[in-house]
C-alpha cells in the first residue's frame, strides 16, 4: 500500500480524506503522516493532534513517503515550504500530488526538470480548475500541438461579473459572494486577477511550453469595473468576463467583451471554463473551478492516474 503524506490539513485536506476512506482499495493507498504549520502529525486521524515539531522536509524524512500530497495555502512570495519539499521528495523517490498553484506558477520548469531527473511524477490537476480536468484534459490530447489556450478561470470574479449584469454593484456583488463563501474574507488575488494569471501560468508552461512565471505578463482584474461598463456591453448584446488568454505570441488575463454567439458567453456564475486549440481540432470543457469537493477529487484522481501509469 502506499503512503502518503499530506502537507496542509484544512478544507480540502480533509475532504481528501473522505475520499481516499471511500476509494482506498482501488487507490491502494494509506495517510502515513500530515504535517501543517502546527507540526507533525503521525498516522490518519480525522482531527489533527501534533506528535512532533518537524519542518515539511524533515516530515518527509521521518515519514518516507511514496507519495507527497501537498493541499497547503498558496505563498506566492516564494512558493515555500511546499517548493522546497517537492525537490526534496523527488531527491528521496517519491511522487507529488498538489492542488496549490503558487509554487508551480513560480518555478514550473525548474519543479518538471527535477522530477524528470529524479524518475517522479507530479499530479497538478487541482491547481487548475479543481477536479474539472484541464491538466488531465491535456494529457489525452497526445502530440498535436496546441496553438492557444482560453478560459475563465476564477469562480468568484465571474460570479461578481454575472451578479453585475443583473443589476448588482461592485461592492453588493463582493458582499453576496462572501455571505454565499465563494470569494475569502481577502478577495485581493481573485479580484486583482492574479489567482486566473497563476492558473495561466501553469497551462501556458504545460500546452504551450511557455517558459512564463507569474509576473512576467500583463494582468488586469475586475476591480475597476463600472457597473456603467457592464450595462453598456449588456446593450450591444455581450458580456464582460475576465478571460485568460495564451497563444504562440500572447498571454493575459484581462475584462473583455464576449459576444452572445461565444461560448465563453454562456459561463455564468461560480462556473470556470478551459478551451484548448490545438492543430486539429478545439475542445472546450466546463464545471466547478473551486470548492473542496472538487478540489479533493483533483488529487485523488491525480494519486489514481499516477498510480495507473507506473
Ligand atoms: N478550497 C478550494 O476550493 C480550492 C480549490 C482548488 C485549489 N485549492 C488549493 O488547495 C490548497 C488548500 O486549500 P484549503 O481550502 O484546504 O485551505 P485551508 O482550509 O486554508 O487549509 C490550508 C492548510 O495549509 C496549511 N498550511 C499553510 N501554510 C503552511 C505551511 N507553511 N506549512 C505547512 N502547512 C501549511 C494550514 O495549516 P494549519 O492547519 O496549521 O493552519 C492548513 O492546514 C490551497 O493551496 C488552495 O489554493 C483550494
Amino acid at each position: 500500500m502506499r503512503k502518503l503524506l499530506l502537507i496542509g490539513y484544512g478544507n480540502v485536506g480533509k475532504t481528501f480524506r473522505n475520499f481516499l476512506h471511500k476509494w482506498k482499495e482501488e487507490l491502494d493507498a494509506e495517510i502515513v503522516g500530515v504535517v501543517t504549520r502546527r507540526g507533525l502529525m503521525m498516522g490518519d486521524s480525522p482531527e489533527f493532534r501534533k506528535d512532533a515539531d518537524v519542518s515539511v522536509t524533515d516530515a518527509i524524512d521521518k515519514v518516507k513517503p511514496d507519495v507527497l500530497i501537498d493541499m497547503a495555502s498558496a505563498n506566492y512570495k516564494d512558493g515555500q515550504p511546499s517548493l522546497s519539499a517537492y525537490f526534496h521528495a523527488f531527491e528521496v523517490g517519491a511522487d507529488v500530488v498538489t492542488t496549490n498553484k503558487a509554487p508551480l506558477a513560480i518555478r514550473y520548469f525548474e519543479i518538471m526538470e527535477n522530477a524528470k531527473k529524479h524518475g517522479r511524477k507530479i499530479g497538478f490537476q487541482g491547481t487548475v480548475m479543481s477536479g474539472t480536468p484541464s491538466i488531465n484534459l491535456y494529457k489525452v490530447l497526445p502530440l498535436a500541438k496546441v496553438k492557444k489556450v482560453r478560459g475563465i478561470l476564477n469562480g468568484t470574479t465571474n460570479f461578481i461579473l454575472t451578479e453585475m449584469y443583473e443589476g448588482r454593484d461592485f461592492s453588493e456583488a463582493l458582499s453576496e459572494a462572501k455571505r454565499l463563501g465563494y470569494a475569502e474574507e481577502d478577495p485581493t488575488v481573485d479580484l486583482n486577477g492574479f489567482d486566473a494569471g497563476a492558473k495561466l501560468t501553469i497551462l501556458a508552461n504545460l500546452m504551450l511550453n511557455k517558459k512564463v512565471k507569474i509576473g512576467d505578463f500583463q494582468i488586469k482584474g475586475i476591480e475597476d469595473l463600472k457597473l456603467d461598463d457592464i450595462e453598456e456591453a449588456k446593450r450591444r448584446g455581450s458580456k464582460i468576463k475576465l478571460i485568460a488568454y495564451a497563444d504562440e505570441k500572447e498571454i493575459s488575463v484581462r475584462p473583455m467583451e464576449i459576444e452572445a454567439n461565444d461560448p465563453l458567453f454562456s459561463i455564468d456564475g461560480v462556473e470556470n471554463s478551459l478551451e484548448v486549440t490545438n492543430e486539429v481540432q478545439r475542445v472546450s470543457i466546463r464545471g466547478p473551478g473551486a470548492g473542496p469537493e472538487t478540489a479533493a477529487y483533483a488529487a485523488i484522481s491525480d494519486l489514481f492516474i499516477i498510480n495507473g501509469t507506473k
